[in-house]
């Protein structure tokens, strides 16, 4: 079942699509970042996730925030806060919320799925389509129940994550002027090179930003968004003097890593450089931002495009300011409790 289930969200999210989709990607990017400019500041957590969520569900369920009637992003948000939180279901707790954040958004994605239903030829070529003909088919394993599972899981994994790395990303930009140079210097090679500035990114274009690989790694690993990652012992395992019997559930921290001087020089300072040369793709025992293994993130090639391509626009025709916000809380999820507020202004040709 998961080995379908993966299969089926690859043929979405695979390196294939993911080409496809790179001119919608740099669209939304410089849309976005053109309405963030002409507004006094931004608050980038949220926006970011509003930009990701956009795209993401526009891509699963052809939702579109504009013309919907419930807010299904705001389920999520609930659903989120109280992900890690007591479990005390009265009204007004966190977990409460998180309970009816995740009802609303079965709800909303069940109706959805009735009303295309009722709606059969109506041809829409989202990834919901195709959730729906594998559920016609004879003798699929797919259920109802967990096709809508899926559709949940793909909305939440999807955008929460990015924004967050995104939000992290633009912080680390800031507090480093001399990295921003380096990345900034390698996207205006990019447009140096080419014949007309004003062309889309390519995807080989895409494929030349070393550095930028190098700076989203350094920015996952020190912003270690998700927090642990969870395992099964299939067997007894012996490790340091401890016995962890077969059938226990494992915690792996990936930040005991990632922060680990041991493995990483000065693991406190940001230094994209440190990935120079380093095959960074994938995962490996010391780098665990995507998680490993069977489980390794389905989400995390098209992550990186979206870094990349926001990356790109922003460095390219913006400049910015800090103007609040930026401090970093762990409960123990990853939290910006005053957001990251910034001032967005285009950059003149002398910049
Ligand atoms: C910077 C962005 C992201 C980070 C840091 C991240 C991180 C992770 C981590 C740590 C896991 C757990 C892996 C494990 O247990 O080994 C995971 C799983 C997953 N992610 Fe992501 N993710 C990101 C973006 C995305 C996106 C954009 C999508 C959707 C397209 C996505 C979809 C998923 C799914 C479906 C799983 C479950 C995979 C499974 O159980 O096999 N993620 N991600």
């Amino acid at each position: 079942m998961f080995k379908y289930l993966k299969n089926m969200v690859l043929s979405l999210f695979g390196p294939e699509n993911i080409k496809k989709m790179l001119p919608e990607v740099e669209q939304t990017a410089c849309r976005r970042l053109q309405r963030w400019s002409i507004q006094e500041t931004v608050e980038l957590k949220e926006a970011t996730a509003a930009m990701i969520f956009d795209l993401t569900a526009k891509k699963l369920i052809s939702y579109d925030q504009d013309n919907a009637c419930q807010n299904l992003r705001e389920n999520f948000v609930a659903f989120i806060k109280g992900l890690l939180s007591f479990p005390l279901d009265i009204p007004g707790t966190a977990y409460h919320k998180c309970l009816q954040g995740r009802k609303n958004a079965m709800k909303m994605l069940k109706n959805l799925l009735n009303e295309r239903r009722a709606m059969p030829g109506k041809s829409r070529s989202d990834f919901f389509d195709f959730v729906l003909e594998e559920l016609q088919k004879e003798g699929t394993i797919l259920t109802e129940e967990i096709a809508l599972d899926l559709m949940f899981l793909l909305l939440f994994a999807s955008f929460e994550t990015t924004s967050m790395a995104l939000t992290l990303a633009v912080k680390f930009l800031s507090d480093n002027p001399l990295v921003l140079k380096k990345l900034r210097e390698e996207h205006e090679t990019i447009l140096r090179n080419r014949e007309n500035t004003d062309s889309g990114l390519t995807w080989k274009e895409y494929k030349s930003m070393a550095y930028t690989f190098q700076f989203i790694n350094e920015t996952v690993r020190l912003a270690n968004i998700a927090p642990v990652i969870f395992r099964k012992a299939l067997r007894e395992i012996h490790f340091k003097g401890y016995t962890i019997p077969a059938g226990w559930a494992i915690m792996v921290c990936p930040s005991a890593v990632h922060l680990n001087p041991a493995k990483y020089k000065d693991p406190l300072t940001f230094n994209p450089s440190r990935w120079e040369g380093v095959e960074i793709n994938g995962a490996t025992k010391n780098f665990m931002a995507f998680g490993g293994g069977m489980r390794f993130c389905v989400g995390a090639d098209f992550a990186k495009v979206q870094m990349a391509v926001f990356l790109h626009c922003l460095v390219t025709k913006y400049r910015w300011e800090p103007i609040k916000g930026g401090n970093i809380l762990r409960t123990p999820g990853l939290q910006l409790p005053d957001g990251f507020h910034i001032r967005l202004m285009e950059k003149t040709r002398m910049e």
